[in-house]
């Protein structure tokens, strides 16, 4: 009877272990591209993109000027302008898009928010060291 409960403990134990792998794996495409906060978020495969996309029909050099309010980010000396975190600033390329943002005008602006996954990626890219390399 004892063996029976330990065998069926054990089966137990190995589905619901088999279950949660592949819960794992069903995300792994999230983690892949940088949306849990221990994934280095790079540079060129994911935030330029993201930028591209999403932001600089207004903000790139070209836009900039006359649709963009100025910001540039298409460039690493743009996009610098908005990452400091020193001193506990919160860095500006990240708070425009946040759900929190303490801006007046959220970004991109006019538009659909960003998902939850996108901010945290431009978030953690920045808190990883705004890394232009990666
Ligand atoms: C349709 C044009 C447009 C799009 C798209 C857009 N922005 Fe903006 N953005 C502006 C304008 C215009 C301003 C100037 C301030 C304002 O009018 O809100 C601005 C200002 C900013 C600022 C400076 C905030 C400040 O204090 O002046 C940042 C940073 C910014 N945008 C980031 C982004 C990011 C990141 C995206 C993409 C997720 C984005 N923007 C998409 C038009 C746009």
């Amino acid at each position: 009877m004892k063996r029976t409960k330990i065998i069926l403990g054990l089966l137990v134990l190995a589905i619901t272990a088999t279950m949660l792998s592949t819960s794992c794996a069903s995300n792994k495409k999230d983690v892949l591209y940088g949306c849990d906060s221990t994934s280095i978020v790079s540079y060129s495969k994911i935030i330029k993109p993201l930028l591209d996309n999403n932001c600089n029909s207004c903000h790139s050099t070209a836009a900039a000027m006359s649709i963009g309010g100025g910001t540039i980010l298409d460039d690493s000396t743009g996009i610098k302008n908005w990452t400091d975190t020193t001193g506990g600033n919160i860095p500006g390329l990240w708070n425009v898009c946040s759900k929190e943002n303490t801006y007046p005008n959220r970004m991109p602006k006019n538009a659909t928010p960003l998902s939850d996954c996108d901010v945290l990626k431009i978030k953690n890219w920045i808190y990883q060291g705004t890394n232009f390399n990666n």
